[in-house]
């Protein structure tokens, strides 16, 4: 099985939005997935700047699906509804 890839953003709008609490996730996921998913810090995925004004930063990309105002226990749900748990 392929790995699900995790890429948590860790540009200036997501950090200060809330972002600084995902780094979290690089201690959980390996803790709680092993090797079926990788976490990977990003640059800005550049999702912040097309609409700023209702921007819904922090953003975390889980393979392609962008989940926004993410919190660790989002982007948790969607890697487990990915791997079927
Ligand atoms: S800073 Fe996160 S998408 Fe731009």
């Amino acid at each position: 099985m392929e790995k699900i890839s995790v890429k948590v953003c860790l540009g200036t709008t997501c950090f200060v939005m809330g972002g600084s609490n995902l780094q979290e996730l690089n201690d959980i996921i390996p803790r709680k997935y092993g090797d079926k998913v990788e976490v990977t810090g990003s640059n800005c995925l550049g999702l912040c700047s097309i609409n700023w004004e209702y921007s819904k930063a922090p953003y975390v990309k889980v393979d392609d699906e962008v989940v926004h105002e993410a919190t660790v226990e989002k982007v948790l749900s969607v890697i487990d509804k990915k791997l079927g748990i």
